[in-house]
């Protein structure tokens, strides 16, 4: 097992991310010190619709679940990253992304990351989002520039809208995929 690797999850607002709790863990079993980062719209659902959810995941992750960027006088609180797993990832943020958006300490984190460090993205959008002419190409765009993007076979297929199955949502095919 390898350890004392530093893993960012970076989580973003699908329904997922109501269960952080079993990526960590999991992550955590493969030897990696997890940090945890939300867009704010993540944040937002996990702290005004999930009472205890943040104190439980800092608990578990022994580090400050980070949501927007610090002011340029303060002290990174999070050790660099290893490797960066994006789950789930939105439309939103996969437009953002493959764009070279940074208007949040996530987008931040991955559109550097992509020079930086290996990089995980598992999708999750339902397939009339995925059915968007630009969503293909913004996945092969990131491909192209090394991301892991499991979408289709392997990792995360798109449901109908308001099909989703949580339980369904493929975290093992990420952690398989961080690097060794
Ligand atoms: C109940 C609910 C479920 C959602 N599920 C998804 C989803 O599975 N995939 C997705 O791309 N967007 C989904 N959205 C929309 C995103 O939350 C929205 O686009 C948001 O702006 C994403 O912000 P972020 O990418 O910064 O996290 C959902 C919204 C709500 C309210």
């Amino acid at each position: 097992m390898t350890t004392n690797r530093t893993l960012y999850l970076i989580a973003c607002a699908a329904p997922p991310a109501r269960r952080l709790s079993v990526p960590i863990k999991a992550a955590q079993q493969a030897g990696w010190d997890v940090c945890l980062i939300l867009t704010p719209s993540a944040h937002r659902w996990l702290t005004e619709d999930a009472e205890g959810e943040m104190e439980a995941l800092e608990q578990l992750t022994g580090h400050p679940v980070r949501h927007q960027y610090k002011l340029p006088s303060q002290p990174d609180v999070l050790p660099p990253p290893d490797a960066m797993l994006v789950a789930p990832l939105t439309n939103n943020t996969l437009a953002k992304w493959a764009t070279a958006v940074s208007d949040t300490l996530a987008l931040g984190l991955i559109t550097e990351g992509i020079a930086l460090v290996p990089i995980i993205a598992l999708p999750h959008f339902n397939d009339a989002q995925a059915a968007h002419p630009a969503v293909q190409r913004h996945v092969d765009f990131l491909r192209e520039a090394g991301v892991t993007v499991l979408l289709g076979e392997g990792g995360f297929t798109p449901h109908k809208p308001k099909h989703g199955n949580l339980d369904a949502y493929p975290w093992q095919a990420a952690i398989d995929a961080l690097p060794a």
